[in-house]
């Protein structure tokens, strides 16, 4: 087993720490599917992981797992050297995982800013009863959210629209939107599922700079699922292929291209 402690530094020069997510001999069911089968993988600090392979693979079951929305019948998830209880996905949320959804999860009839500002919500100490109660605190904690908020809001460069409708978004902007609300929860870990998909060339150079940027800002570890090989090539550390719920491939791109099982199952036929 790899060392915790032990890190490894990218060619372009970024230090990456110990590992934070270990997920131990996963195995998921869906009464007869077995969406995944004994599956073992790492994350470490800082790192930004894929997780490739073709449609129905269980890719989006696996970040599910990770983010406490699906229970797997097998195997253990150890987070930050400590075995993870059975956990609700705000629990999960709590100890600093956020996610963004496949299908766009956002409250199309509300603003960008309340969008973005209910990422903030698993940080809010005072409930209903404590604002009335200490008017004072409640005030001095929301403003302290809106800061992070319009913070992010700068930094995705979303503030032209922040009190525009989700629902009259651009797709493309929708899931810039989408990030930052994950992104106010301020994460140690972000997890994103399919962060690309359905962008134009344009869109998919922006959101792919923004990644590397929160990475490289924030040192926020990232493990995203993603379609475009050369995407993933060109962001990720190292990649985890899947294939029918197995894990047929794992390590840097360069290893995951040459890997046979990985050019047979998935590089060598044509997908989006
Ligand atoms: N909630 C569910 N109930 C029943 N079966 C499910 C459920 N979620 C996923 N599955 C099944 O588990 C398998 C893996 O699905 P999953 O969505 O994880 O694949 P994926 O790799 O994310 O695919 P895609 O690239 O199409 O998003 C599929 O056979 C799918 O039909
Ligand atoms: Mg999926």
């Amino acid at each position: 087993m790899l060392d915790a402690s032990e890190g490894y530094t990218t060619e372009d020069g970024r230090k990456i720490g110990g590992v934070v997510m270990e997920m131990k001999n996963i195995t998921l069911r869906f009464g007869g599917v077995v969406a995944i089968k004994e599956i073992s993988f790492d994350i470490r600090e800082g790192e930004i992981r894929a997780i490739i392979g073709p449609n129905g693979a269980g890719k989006s079951s696996m970040l599910n797992v990770i983010s406490g929305f699906y229970l797997p019948q097998e195997g253990e998830v150890w987070f930050r050297g400590e075995r993870r209880p059975q956990m609700k996905p705000f629990e999960v949320a709590r100890q600093g995982i956020a996610r963004t959804f496949q299908n766009i999860a956002l409250f199309e009839g509300m603003s960008v800013l309340d969008n973005v500002m209910t990422g903030r919500l698993n940080h809010m100490k005072s409930g209903l009863f404590a604002q009335a109660l200490w008017k004072g605190r409640a005030e001095a904690e929301e403003s302290a959210n809106r800061k992070v908020v319009e913070n992010v809001i700068d930094f995705l460069e979303i503030q032209h629209i922040r009190k525009t409708p989700v629902s009259r978004l651009p797709y493309g902007l929708k899931k810039r939107v989408e990030l930052a609300r994950a992104l106010a929860a301020q994460p140690k870990l972000l997890l994103l599922d399919e962060p690309m998909a359905g962008m134009n060339v344009e869109e998919k150079e922006d959101m792919s700079r923004f990644i590397l940027d929160v990475n490289d800002e924030f040192g926020t570890t990232i493990a995203l699922i993603e379609h475009d090989m050369g995407v993933v090539m060109d962001l990720s550390d190292r990649v985890v292929v899947m294939d029918y719920g197995r894990k047929i491939g794992d390590g840097t791109p360069d290893e995951v291209r040459g890997n046979q099982e990985v050019i047979d199952a998935y590089l060598g036929v044509s997908h989006d």
